[in-house]
């Protein structure tokens, strides 16, 4: 008889290396050795007879939100064997990951995935949608002249400017220090800053992929420039491999939802490429909500209803930029842990609002509308 699954966090190297397999069984590929994430996050794996069945993960990051950086846990490589599907394995690892995930002070939990179905059952919710964008190499190099000098690598100064301009959207990670070496350890990205005035002002990640029966197309994974004459400056650079590169990709998440691009090109020949969603969940409610920033400008009151297992009323007072909650109050929006997640990332405006909650007083759309969707909502940052 095979006994039931047991979810534990990965107890021994051997657990890394059966879960790093079967991840790489159940996504394609050469799937990278998991072990790298033990000490940057919550793990947790099933195990069957001393094998591992099932297993996920949640990076510890913070995600910026108003302005404030929240506590989150950014799941990854969920995976059950195929044998094992359909039967509660990945309800259970997920479970006990996020049990570890509030353990460890994380408040939201974010993830990437064309499961929504799947995540939408835990209260996860759809906050944005993954965008690639791709423009003739060539084309880059007729824009204006900006200044600067792009130099090879990202020093401290050229990170910190990536997290200043990261802030200022809803949903950027503020990158853990072991992101840049993760993300550009291997031999095939580089980077480039920047540097005007010597002072940090743009950063580039980027790698070359080869192209049949000749050249390149350069896949951008990092692009963030401080201004208009900033990100030109880094337009240019890219045109400068047009002799030999085709096209210039820019990889999920690279550009935000309406990009930059758009008031440069001289043509539009900006292609577009769906990929698929990320979602939010807010583990701690009033944690989550008290962390965020809100704008300085809004006063109010809600009172909210939380549906679903865990039914709790809430009463958010907003001054000063800041937040207050305490339980109780009247309930009078009533929402689901999804639609309130999707509120508080700023996906939802007031027209959407009313179609998802229903009938509201004007009064609590329009104060909806303007705590959470002053920033645009952008999660740069794939794992
Ligand atoms: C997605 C995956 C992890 C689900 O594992 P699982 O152990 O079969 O999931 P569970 O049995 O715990 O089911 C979880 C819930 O999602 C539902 N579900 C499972 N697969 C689903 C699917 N493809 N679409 C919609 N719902 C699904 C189940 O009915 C269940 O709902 P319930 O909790 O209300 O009963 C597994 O199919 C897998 O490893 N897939 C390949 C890798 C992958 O796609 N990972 C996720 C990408 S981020």
């Amino acid at each position: 008889m095979t006994s039931e699954p047991i979810v534990t966090a990965p107890r021994h190297q051997r657990d890394w290396d059966q879960y790093s397999r079967l991840a790489a069984e159940s996504f394609g590929g050469d799937h990278r050795d998991l072990t790298c994430h033990r000490s940057r996050g919550p793990a947790a794996v099933a195990v069957v007879d001393d094998e591992v069945i099932g297993g996920a993960v949640a990076l510890r990051a913070h995600q910026f939100f108003g302005g404030s950086a929240v506590p989150t846990g950014c799941v990854a490589d969920v995976c059950v064997r195929p044998e094992w599907r359909g039967r509660g394995v990945a309800r259970r690892v997920i479970d006990t990951l996020m049990d570890r995930t509030r353990a460890d002070g994380g408040v939201l939990s974010t993830l990437w995935t064309p499961a929504t179905g799947v995540y939408r059952r835990w209260g996860w919710e759809v906050a944005g949608l993954g965008r690639r964008w791709s423009v003739p190499a060539r084309g880059l190099r007729s824009l204006p002249a900006a200044p600067g000098d792009v130099v090879p690598g990202f020093t401290e100064p050229a990170r910190e400017l990536q997290r200043d301009l990261a802030r200022a959207w809803d949903g950027p990670l503020r990158r853990p220090s072991w992101w840049w070496d993760w993300k550009y350890s291997d031999s095939e990205h580089r980077c480039y800053t920047l540097v005007v005035g010597g002072e940090p002002q743009g950063l580039l990640g980027v790698r070359v992929r080869p192209v049949e029966p000749w050249g390149q197309d350069l896949v951008v994974s990092d692009f963030w420039a401080r201004d208009t004459a900033s990100g030109r400056a880094l337009l240019r650079f890219l045109g400068g491999f047009g002799s030999m590169a085709h096209t210039v990709h820019f990889d999920t998440g690279t550009l935000a939802n309406l990009p930059a691009l758009v008031w440069e090109l001289p043509q539009h020949e900006l292609r577009e490429q769906g990929w698929y969603p990320w979602m939010l969940r807010l583990l701690d409610i009033p944690a989550a909500l008290e962390s965020r920033g809100w704008p300085r400008t809004v006063t109010g009151r809600l009172d909210l209803a939380i549906t679903g297992p865990a039914a709790q009323r809430l009463v958010l007072e907003v001054a000063d930029g800041r937040a207050v909650t305490s339980p109780g109050g009247t309930g009078a929006v009533a929402l689901s842990p999804g639609q309130l997640a999707a509120w508080y990332a700023g996906t939802l405006d007031p027209p959407a609002l009313t179609r998802s909650l229903g009938p509201l007083d004007d009064g609590i759309v329009e104060l909806m509308g303007m705590l959470t969707r002053r920033t645009e909502v952008w999660l740069p940052d794939v794992f």
